[in-house]
């Protein structure tokens, strides 16, 4: 306790400011709780933007080309992300627990990829993401999928958990194979999702009216990365997805993937948050890294 002896009166009060009443700055959350707001800014910087750097893959497909050994492959990408996304097994094993990154923990799960993937359940409770500190927890939705239902299912009721904790929920679009990647999907499949609570939709980036996406979604759409691409063609679909209101990336396989995924993921990094032009983003990984064309 403060010593009370000589204790000096109180006496600037600011009379002449008003107490400023702060916009919160991410997208759809000004109304949120002050614990799921402040975990969301762990990830979603002052510009409203994030880089996620998705390593969850193992969690139905086992070991995965650059993610063999996380502590070699990905811990170092650590400094240049703003999130880290993963299971609870790898987190627990391998992540050091002093890194400073918001961490985006993968809590669906079931099936492998031998099987139906679409008849997933959430794989952890909420108690076990507010021991890990986790910035928000994620969820496959597979609208039109063959287990649509259970897994909105599954998205309600880590909403509600999450609301319980403060914790936000990710809502990620899990695209079948015999779904058409349009507009009109993903328009669908993002606003359920937002509209049945989540504070985030992770989607994949489309060439033709992915601006109608973003503007039909009240909450942030984190970009997806999917299969690795040339990385100007990556680093386009970023800048793209970004320019047509995205308000991130979760990129997984096209940065770690690379020839030298830390020289992509600061490419990554500097269109995301710096609106480098592709081709300048593409000039950096090639000098950062050396000379790779990959
Ligand atoms: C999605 O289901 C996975 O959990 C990954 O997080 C996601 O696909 C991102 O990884 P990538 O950029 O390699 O597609």
């Amino acid at each position: 306790m403060a010593d009370l002896e000589g204790n000096i009166g109180a006496k600037d009060y600011g009379l002449d400011r008003p107490q400023k009443s702060e916009a919160f700055h991410v997208k759809g959350a000004n109304q949120l709780d002050f614990g799921m707001k402040h975990r969301l800014a762990r990830f979603f910087k002052s510009d409203g933007r994030t880089v996620m750097l998705a390593f969850d893959h193992g969690y139905f497909q086992g070991p995965t080309r650059g993610l063999e050994r996380v502590d070699l492959n990905i811990v170092p990408l650590a400094p240049y992300a703003d999130a880290l996304m993963a299971t609870r097994g790898i987190i627990r094993s391998v992540v050091p627990a002093g890194l400073d990154n918001a961490l985006v923990l993968r809590a669906s799960g079931g099936p492998s990829i031998l099987k139906e993937l679409s008849n997933e359940h959430l794989a952890m409770g909420i108690a076990d993401a507010v021991r890990i500190d986790a910035a928000a927890v994620a969820v496959q939705v597979f609208i039109g999928g063959e287990y649509e239902t259970q897994s909105i299912q599954n998205l309600t009721t880590l909403v509600d958990a999450g609301l319980q904790t403060g914790i936000p929920v990710v809502g990620v679009t899990a695209v079948g194979k015999e779904m058409t990647r349009d507009s009109r999907y993903f328009g669908l499949a993002t606003r359920i999702i937002a509209e049945l609570g989540a504070q985030v939709v992770k989607t994949y980036y489309i060439e033709e009216r992915f601006e109608e996406v973003t503007a039909g979604c009240p909450v942030p759409i984190i970009m997806a990365g999917g299969k690795k691409l040339p990385v100007l063609d990556a680093l386009t679909m970023a800048f793209r997805a970004i320019d047509q209101g995205a308000s991130g990336v979760d990129m997984g396989r096209n940065i770690f993937q690379r020839q030298d995924p830390t020289a992509m993921i600061r490419a990554v990094g500097a269109v995301v948050h710096g609106g480098l032009s592709p081709a300048d983003a593409a000039t950096m990984y090639h000098d950062l890294s050396a000379g790779s064309e990959d």
